[in-house]
């Protein structure tokens, strides 16, 4: 233990003679304290220098496992050509989904007519996918890709494009 002393620091004039006596810490203190900083250097290189730690780090890590736990995006299905079974599976997506904007018989109503050689977004099997997957939000064409999937928008797509005017 540090040792007290009756040495007084003397500036009791200046502070309305409150006195203050020149005892050393306690030893137990000051252990404590260069303990803190010996600690804190050497948190600092481990930080900085052994497990390369930072906020930014940490950051990306958190924004990618944010990402990978979000439900994909569902992809243009790599579905290269229509076949008569897939759009006959078609007619039944299209008959739930999509005769309210397009028809019962395709031709249009609110969304345009998919039976004619006129397309906004393109007529070929790939363009039909990618706009219904996307959907044209600004325009009231919903994006069907997280509601009805790739196999099911591969499907609808055949049918569409079967009904006349896929190029
Ligand atoms: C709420 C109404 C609505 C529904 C339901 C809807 N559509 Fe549409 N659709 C639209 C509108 C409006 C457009 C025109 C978008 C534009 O002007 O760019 C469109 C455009 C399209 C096009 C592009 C036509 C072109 O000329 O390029 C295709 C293909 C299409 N829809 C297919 C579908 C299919 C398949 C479904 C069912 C899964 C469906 N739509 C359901 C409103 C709808």
């Amino acid at each position: 233990m540090s040792k007290e002393t009756d040495k007084i620091l003397g500036h009791g004039a200046d502070n309305d003679g409150i006195e203050e006596y020149d005892n050393p810490l306690p030893t137990w203190w000051l252990g404590l304290f260069y303990f803190t900083i010996a600690w804190g250097v050497l948190y600092a290189i481990d930080y900085h220098f052994v497990s390369h730690r930072s906020q930014a780090g940490e950051y990306d890590a958190e924004v990618a496992a944010a990402l990978a736990a979000l439900p994909q995006r569902p992809q243009v299905a790599a579905i290269a050509a229509p076949t008569p079974a897939s759009a006959e599976a078609g007619k039944a997506v299209f008959e739930t989904n999509c005769v309210a904007c397009h028809g019962a018989d395709l031709r249009g109503g609110v969304g345009p007519n998919l039976t004619d050689a006129e397309w906004i977004h393109g007529g070929t099997y790939a363009d039909i996918q990618k706009t219904i997957t996307e959907g044209v939000p600004a325009k009231g064409m919903i994006t069907w890709g997280p509601i009805l999937g790739a196999e099911k928008i591969a499907q609808v797509a055949a049918y569409v494009h079967g009904a006349g005017g896929g190029q």
